[in-house]
């Protein structure tokens, strides 16, 4: 499919002194532009394998990777999905290479020798996407763990990527640095058209996501929307996941006679049925 990451038969083991790990087993995925996708799972469910297969960081075992139909086993394509699927792992630390912001954001763009009224072009936007325009020249060592996440995702945004591939990006910041993330997530999604596939172990990042993915000892266990996944005591057995407190109040209302049918996941949601009834 041309304009989506697609996993076809994919396996990937690694082979550890002589020992076999199935990391994956037998992924068939889709995942079409457009889409905000959280990927959940138990640690060891194959989750980093998953992301680090979608741009070609690692190659499968068995089995085959396209990104807008290009094949990452082809080497070729290799430099082209690199920045067409941008990479974001947990800690910032360690995707920061340059000492002030600025530098950090031009070093892309620089390394594609684009011309220099293009390359503060992309530098600006991507700055003014982030919300980062305001620390321009400060030094990258002292910005806090948000807002290095920021600049990580300005600077592959300067790289103007299809695809954000995001690796637990928010479990080492706190409450609101995470909540700051999430929304200009959405935001990227939204108004500037990225695919975001999100990885996350706190289900509160994935709740106004288009679909969610849940990975078992490397396989895709459920593959719904969100309400689907946690309303449906079937599907919490299956993925071994908590429901969000709101669904546990819509489950508990129901169980007293009350038929909601809103899907309700977040307190906002539930602010605005309690709201509708009320008028
Ligand atoms: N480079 C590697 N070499 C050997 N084994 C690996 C390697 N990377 C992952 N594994 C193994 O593959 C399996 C899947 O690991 P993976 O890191 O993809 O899981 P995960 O879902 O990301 O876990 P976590 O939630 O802890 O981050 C695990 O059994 C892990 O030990
Ligand atoms: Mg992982």
């Amino acid at each position: 499919m041309a304009d989506a990451i697609e996993l076809v038969n994919v396996q990937k083991q690694y082979k550890v002194n002589n020992h076999l790990t199935h990391a994956l087993k037998d992924v068939n995925l889709t995942i079409p532009k457009g889409q905000f996708i959280g990927i959940l799972g138990e640690n060891g469910s194959g989750k980093t394998t998953l992301a680090r297969l979608f741009n070609g960081l690692i190659l499968p075992t068995k089995g085959n990777v396209y990104v807008d139909g290009m094949d990452t086993f082809d080497k070729r394509f290799i430099k082209k999905i690199r920045s067409r699927v941008g990479m974001i792992f947990q800690n910032p630390e360690n995707q920061i290479i340059s000492s002030i912001v600025e530098e950090e954001l031009a070093f892309g763009p620089q390394n594609l020798n684009l011309p220099i009224e293009e390359i503060d072009k992309r530098v600006d936007k991507a700055l003014n996407i982030m919300g980062l325009t305001a620390l321009r020249f400060h030094a990258t060592n002292l910005l806090s763990g948000g807002q290095k996440q920021r600049l990580a995702i300005a600077s592959i945004l300067t790289m103007k990527p299809q695809y954000l591939i995001l690796d637990e990006p928010t479990s080492m910041l706190d409450q609101s640095g995470r909540y700051e993330l999430i929304n200009y997530l959405k935001k990227l999604n939204k108004q500037h058209n990225i695919t975001i596939v999100l990885i996350t172990h706190n289900i509160k990042d994935i709740l106004s996501a288009d679909r969610l993915i849940v990975l078992k000892k490397g396989a895709v266990v459920l593959d719904s929307t969100p309400w689907k996944i946690f309303s449906s005591p079937e599907n919490l057995e299956i993925s071994g996941l908590n429901p969000p407190d709101m669904v546990k109040l819509v489950n508990g209302l129901n169980k007293r006679g009350y038929k909601l049918k809103d899907e309700i996941l977040t307190t906002e949601q539930m602010v605005e049925f309690i709201c509708r009834q009320l008028n």
